[in-house]
């Protein structure tokens, strides 16, 4: 049984305009189906994201853009930590009763995007294995940083050996789309020299949104046979990938 590596975007989770409000039901489907795949045998790392327990007071205190003279961001350090550890426990509990192993990114991680440092056999023992975009330290001058866990998808996902699947799951669209309007139609199979639409909410998300993503899900395709993005508001569509090799989604596939 193939290793699966799947994403549960911070706005899927969380009330993204809302500061930390977590979106229960939703974690609780998620949890839910993790333990259909779990059941199927399947190793998994589920990656989760930040959404309002994240992005909102790390840009009120600039610490994407890591050490800023002047500015006391130790606080703001602390409360983010803090805000992810709570949506962490959150999604830990759902996933009761099945036993999680957890590796908070600020524990194993220096530095951010792609190439940070870390070690990332720690997920290959048999099981469940969970873990987060967070702030991490960085080397000076920076001193930290958010590491998105797209960046945590890309390097589990190409890292780990016998991944059959990477899953971005999302919210508010059942793939990638032509258009961001209600025009826009889904776009089924999608390789990087493909256009789509996508809006970055800059004002909000500190890290890179729908097109760091794409990116990233983009490298991914290049070693892993099954590559999606999905509405994870529809978690049987997640089964449906890995059971049959299809369903309502975007298949990235390499170029
Ligand atoms: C962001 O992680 C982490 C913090 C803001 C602390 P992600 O980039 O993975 O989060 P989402 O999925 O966009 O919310």
């Amino acid at each position: 049984m193939g290793r699966i590596i799947m994403k549960w975007g911070g706005g899927l989770i969380s009330d993204k305009s809302s500061l930390c409000t977590a979106d229960n039901e939703r974690i609780r489907l998620l949890a839910d189906c993790v333990k259909t795949l779990s059941e199927m045998g399947h190793d998994i790392v589920i990656v989760h994201g930040a959404g309002s327990f994240g992005h909102i007071r790390a840009r009120e205190y600039r610490l994407n853009e890591g050490n800023i003279d002047g500015l006391d961001q130790a606080e703001g350090i602390n409360i983010v930590r803090s805000d992810m550890d709570d949506l962490h426990n959150l999604v830990i509990r759902a996933l009761h009763p099945l036993s999680v192993t957890s590796h908070r990114p600020r524990d194993f991680v220096v530095n951010t995007g792609p190439d940070f440092q870390g070690h990332i056999e720690r997920f290959l023992l048999p099981g469940i294995h969970i873990t987060f975009g967070d702030v991490v330290d960085c080397d000076e001058p920076l001193d930290f940083g958010i590491l998105s866990g797209d960046d945590l998808m890309l390097r589990l996902s190409t890292e780990l050996p016998d991944v059959s699947h990477a899953i971005f799951a999302m919210g508010g669209a059942p793939g990638l789309m032509t258009s961001a309007d209600s025009s826009g139609e889904l776009i089924p199979l999608w390789n990087n020299n493909m256009p789509f639409s996508g809006h970055h909410s800059q004002n909000v998300d500190v890290t890179g949104g729908i097109f760091l993503k794409m990116d990233r899900a983009d490298v991914i395709s290049q070693f892993v046979d099954h590559v999606w993005l999905v509405d994870g508001e529809h978690t049987t569509r997640i089964v449906e990938i890995v059971e049959h090799g299809h369903t309502i989604g975007t298949r990235i596939v390499s170029t």
